[in-house]
């Protein structure tokens, strides 16, 4: 089992209930920031792309998008929100995604190095993102902020959500979420694993080894999100 597996089918309902007007224009900032980088006709991969938040509007735009997400039904979601769109699906995580042709652009947003655990899968997950880019090609990513690593409940008519964060240790959390849907029966789902809070030090450090290097911060562009984000692209001569 992957984290998501459980309740991908309910994942977008959850985060539209919960963040309404502002995870529609959180999704619309960051299609924008994408927009005033590459034009349509490029191509990019989106790592840990879910459901399809991003892929499936900028696949409609004319990018080249290849979605890569290891939760199959997540994908499975992405699928069926493609319909007849053009969207390379790959069920894989973003360390052991292998490709011979290089992308304009690599997005990692959304809290995806989250479930990153270790330094190593870390360090694995940033090369193989700069594996992936041509030289003059940019990945932006972000780094969530402690603050996102709390409890949370949320108690709408339609849904009802409880997020619960436990620190195993100063980095590892256990992440549990559950939902209902009331209705007769009503519906739950659950789910639990494990999360990792990166510093934003650690994360750009990890990138530079890696052959990444800073070009601009975007937090400006997207804020608002607990996180803040990067655009970052392969150093000359890696
Ligand atoms: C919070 S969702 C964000 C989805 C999407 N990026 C968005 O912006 O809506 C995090 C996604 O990262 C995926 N994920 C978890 N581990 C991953 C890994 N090692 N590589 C790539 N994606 C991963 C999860 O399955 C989940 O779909």
């Amino acid at each position: 089992m992957k984290p998501h597996d459980t309740w991908a089918d309910v994942y977008d309902f959850a985060y539209e209930q919960e963040f309404k007007a502002f995870y529609t224009r959180l999704t619309q900032s960051t299609l924008a920031t994408v927009r005033s980088r590459v034009r349509p006709g490029s191509s990019i991969v989106d790592f840990g792309a879910g459901t399809g938040r991003l892929a499936i509007p900028l696949a409609r735009e004319g990018y080249k998008v290849t979605a890569v997400e290891p939760s199959a039904p997540m994908l499975a979601r992405l699928h069926a929100g493609a319909d007849s769109l053009a969207i390379e699906q790959v069920c894989t995580s973003m360390q052991e995604f292998r490709r011979g042709t290089a992308f304009d652009l690599a997005l990692c947003v959304f809290s995806v190095l989250n479930y990153l655990l270790d330094h190593e899968s870390l360090a694995s997950a940033l090369s193989n993102a700069v594996d992936c880019l041509r030289p003059e090609g940019a990945l932006i990513l972000d780094v969530a902020d402690r603050g996102l690593f709390g409890n949370r409940n949320f108690n709408g008519a339609r849904l009802q959500r409880h997020v619960t964060v436990r620190a195993i240790d100063p980095a590892v959390h256990e992440y549990t979420e559950s939902i209902t849907l009331p209705g007769d029966p009503p519906r739950h789902y659950q789910d639990r694993f494990l999360i990792r809070h990166w510093t934003v030090d650690e994360v750009l450090d990890t990138a530079a080894r890696c052959g990444l290097g800073v070009a601009q911060e975007l937090s400006e562009e997207l804020p608002g999100a607990g996180a803040r984000y990067f655009l970052l692209r392969p150093m000359p001569g890696r």
